[in-house]
């Protein structure tokens, strides 16, 4: 069976992400927009799937992923594609993740929390990793000089390193300082592209930039297959992200690659520090950053950690607190538990008014601290960048096998 012709029924539902509210405006009651550049209203992660076609992960699914709590409690819930790429991984034939970042800013824990999944496949299975880290995106999208973006560029790779990947199976590419591979392939996959589609999947974009864009994350996405041959390829990302694998897979059968479509692997946000939402660095509300020393995790959370308590001490004792709202609790529960046992011992006692608020909020800090502190310890152990970077940059024969195997051979 070829890969480039089984399309799944969902993909051949129409791509568009709209909703009655679109384009800007605040969504009214229980109306919400999600593309990769809006995220708006009250999000209903099932009527999502729907809206994306996009499947609830089985049981089955989560316990063939390596043991994991963002996907035993499902943070990440849904997917499209996946057994391909759990058939691999436990067959021990080749395998790959792509997981970007869009360097706008520092980054906060919301960022790194799929590296971190991502890592933790690549050593139980020995995946692939790609991390395309989408600059030029970032330029068209934000309010910010190229010189801005390349300081955020360089800022984020270090976080990226200081998570701790394989070298000889990751490969960290930079949209603009890895155009040489990549503008080659996304213009391929742009012959396909139509204005029309982008407008129906990402809602009407500013600059031409952002309307081509598509065509270059299209090409992250395909970009562990065109160099190291078919497999089968898995996009853990936030649900926002959903339109371009979608759209990635309907241009790569359009175009005959020699690829499998990508797989997709869909999260929940992170809640805000303020309540459920979206994290963002672009927004005014307040969020702990990866940079962050322990006093000031501490401040953040004690001045803004929205809690599911009660307003006085004698309501909390009696009634007790509510931890599907508390964000302390929700962190705890993402990552920073991972004890199923301890976790729901700690939702028992907030339940049943023995926990306090200001205690969870504690015993959130603490554990939060401890990761950060793990993280730049790392971080700060690396040395110059350019030398640390290059064992996870892409080879001359990597590259030129990449731009055979998409048919745009190199020039020169
Ligand atoms: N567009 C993503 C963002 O804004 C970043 C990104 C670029 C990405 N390429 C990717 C994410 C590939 C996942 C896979 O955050």
């Amino acid at each position: 069976m070829s890969d480039d012709t089984d399309d799944t029924p969902h993909d051949a539902a129409p791509i568009s992400n709209r909703s009655a509210a679109v384009d800007g405006a605040e969504p009214a009651d229980g109306e919400f927009t999600v593309t990769p550049y809006a995220v708006a209203g009250e999000i209903d992660y099932d009527k999502l799937l729907e809206r994306f076609g996009a499947d609830p992960l089985t049981d089955e699914q989560i316990a063939q992923f390596p043991d994991h709590p963002m996907l035993r409690r499902r943070t990440f819930y849904a997917g499209r594609d996946v057994d391909r790429y759990l058939e691999a991984a436990e067959s021990g034939v080749p395998h790959a993740i792509v997981t970007g970042r869009g360097p706008s800013g520092p980054m906060h824990l919301g960022h790194v929390l799929p590296l971190y999944l991502a890592k933790r496949f690549q050593q139980a299975t020995g995946a692939t990793v790609y991390i395309p880290l989408s600059d030029d995106e970032k330029y068209l999208a934000k309010d910010q000089s190229f010189e801005v973006i390349g300081e955020h560029t360089r800022d984020n790779l270090r976080d990226v390193l200081a998570v701790g990947f394989d070298p000889e199976r990751t490969r960290i590419v930079v949209d603009t300082a890895d155009a040489d591979v990549i503008y080659p392939i996304a213009v391929r996959l742009a012959k396909h592209l139509t204005p029309a589609t982008v407008e129906a999947v990402y809602g009407e974009q500013d600059t031409v930039g952002l309307q081509f864009y598509p065509a270059v994350q299209a090409t992250h996405l395909l970009l562990p297959q065109l160099v190291d041959g078919r497999q089968p390829t898995l996009v853990p990302i936030a649900v926002d992200q959903d339109p371009h694998v979608r759209v990635c897979r309907d241009v790569a059968a359009k175009e005959a690659l020699p690829v499998s479509k990508p797989g997709a692997l869909l999260g929940r946000f992170l809640p805000s520090l303020e309540g459920p939402g979206k994290m963002s660095t672009s927004g005014d509300a307040p969020s702990i950053e990866l940079a962050d020393d322990p006093e000031t995790v501490a401040e953040t959370i004690r001045n803004h950690a929205y809690t599911g308590g009660r307003s006085t001490l004698e309501e909390h004792r009696e009634k007790g607190g509510d931890p599907t709202v508390d964000v302390p609790f929700q962190y705890l529960r993402f990552f920073f538990e991972p004890d199923d046992e301890k976790l729901e011992a700690v939702a028992e006692r907030y339940r049943s008014g023995e926990l306090l608020s200001g205690e969870l909020k504690e015993l959130a800090i603490e554990r939060i601290a401890a990761f950060l502190d793990k993280h730049q310890q790392r971080r700060s152990a690396l040395g110059d960048l350019e030398s640390e970077l290059e064992p996870y940059r892409l080879t001359g024969a990597e590259r030129r096998r990449a731009l055979e195997r998409a048919g745009v051979p190199a020039q020169f």
